[in-house]
């Protein structure tokens, strides 16, 4: 039985959703936050302990998205108002498509960053760069500037759109296609060039090597929180995608290998950007300003380093606009099946809106001083809403849908659907009790943790 592609589309094939979902996963999250991250709490015990995550919270909450949006075949907002008609669950729903639109709006921002470092390292720019502080200079000028900042952000947005808007199968499956492999070569042959440097052997130590001493309560909270974020659980990504999803796939399957790929680019990412700042001598806290200030004033001492930096900064930029594309969907499908609006109407009124978010974000970086460092606040435009929606947000959201499965919607009816087909799904017991008492209760504590010490992940 083939299903009829109905107005809002499906994926042709069980491959061109993962590459998708995978793109969707993969993204800044993982190439330019993990590797940082894991530097900072312990190398590879900090890896241990995100693998495990992954597995008990990650894939139990992106098996109930992906179950809840194919069911249903609407957006989160939609697809909770179906399930429960009455009371406040849609809230819940609605709350997963507002998350997914102003993660967006910053997102785009670090993205057309990006692409600006993409030619600005091509340009030569860092050819007289000797020392960290120039760099820092560089890097502060351009964030200072609101050509660049909402120039570039637009760009991004634009081309977002230009591929959501021809749809599913057509726009996102058939670029999803091309970029992911495009990503996977490049993310290759990076890493090989980065660990056959002379010296690249202390960095791959300081990633990995097995660090105690520097694992914390934090450690748990940073690792629990970077795999919900870099799963895109949470925020109505993986419950969209799923709504375009055949009745005949394998849910549990999907859910594995898109788990699967995004643990390994995110592993791989370290692989490229350690060994190369060790061989080269940098200093690995760098935090986040790791990708555009410590690397960019590195580069040169590396033979052929223009091209080095420059093909990370467009593996970075394929990394994001795949994801990009997944957070417009949201909205689009929310437009499209909430008010019956075309694919076209609803792509072109959504990239509107994230344009209009992105602006205060854009300038929030040095540009403007009142968004800069807002009264009240004392933390910028952008720093505001990475706090407020990537995690407060993102984080109530993935509890919400674990209570929800657990126990309004029912593991039942879940359970029916994922095994639709005879797909069997032999932990379904595990499941259950991950979902109703272990995720909810994990993801309460990281709650609980913003809260009380008011830090974030
Ligand atoms: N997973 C993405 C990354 O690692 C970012 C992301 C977070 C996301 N939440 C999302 C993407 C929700 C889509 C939907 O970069």
């Amino acid at each position: 039985m083939i299903e009829p592609e109905n107005k809002r589309g499906l994926w042709t094939s069980k491959i061109g959703f993962i590459f998708a979902a995978a793109g969707s996963a993969i993204g800044l999250g993982n190439i330019w936050r993990f590797p940082y991250v894991t530097g900072e709490n312990g190398g590879a015990t900090f890896v241990f302990i995100y693998v495990f995550f992954i597995l008990i919270i990650g894939l139990p909450i992106m098996i109930s998205e992906l179950t809840i949006g194919r069911k249903t075949r609407r957006n989160p907002f939609g697809a909770f108002r179906m399930l429960k008609p009455k009371g406040y669950w849609k809230l819940a729903g609605g709350l997963g498509v507002l998350t997914g639109t102003l993660i967006l709006s910053f997102y785009s921002v670090i993205a057309g960053f990006t692409i600006g470092y993409f030619f600005l390292i091509l340009s030569g720019k860092f050819r007289s760069i000797h020392d960290v502080s120039q760099s820092a200079g560089i890097f502060e000028n351009f964030s200072g500037n609101p050509v660049n900042t909402i120039g570039l952000s637009v760009l991004f947005i634009l081309l977002t759109g230009l591929i959501v808007i021809k749809g599913i199968s057509k726009g996102i499956e058939k670029w999803s296609k091309i970029f992911m492999p495009l990503l996977l070569v490049l993310l290759i042959l990076l890493v090989f060039r980065s660990v056959t440097l002379e010296g690249s052997l202390k960095g791959l130590e300081f990633y990995l090597k097995p660090d105690l001493s520097k694992v914390s309560v934090s450690t748990f909270i940073q690792a629990l929180g970077q795999a919900l974020f870099s799963l895109s659980l949470g925020g109505g990504g993986m419950m969209t995608y799923g709504s375009y999803l055949s009745k005949k796939d394998n849910l549990v399957s999907s859910a594995g290998y898109i788990a699967g790929f995004d643990t390994l680019i995110a592993i791989l990412a370290g692989l490229i950007i350690f060994p190369a700042l060790f061989a080269m001598g940098g200093d690995p806290e760098g935090g986040p300003g790791l990708i555009f200030v410590t690397l960019p004033s590195l580069i040169m001492k590396m033979p052929g380093g223009i091209i080095f930096g420059a093909s990370i900064f467009l593996l970075l930029t394929l990394a994001a606009l795949t994801t990009t594309i997944s957070l417009l969907e949201i909205p689009v499908a929310y437009l499209v099946d909430e008010k019956g609006w075309s694919r076209k109407k609803a792509t072109v009124l959504a990239s509107l809106i994230v344009f209009l978010l992105a602006t205060p974000s854009a300038l929030s970086l040095g540009a403007s001083p009142w968004f800069s460092n807002m009264p009240f606040l004392k933390i910028g435009f952008m720093d505001f809403i990475v706090i407020v929606f990537a995690n407060y947000a993102l984080v109530t959201g993935a509890f919400l849908i674990a209570v929800f499965v657990g126990f309004s919607w029912g593991i039942k009816p879940a359970l029916e659907e994922i095994e639709l087909f005879g797909n069997l799904f032999r932990y379904k017991k595990s499941w259950t009790l991950l979902v109703r008492y272990i995720c909810p209760l994990a993801i309460l504590s990281i709650l609980g943790y913003m809260i009380f010490t008011g830090n974030y992940f």
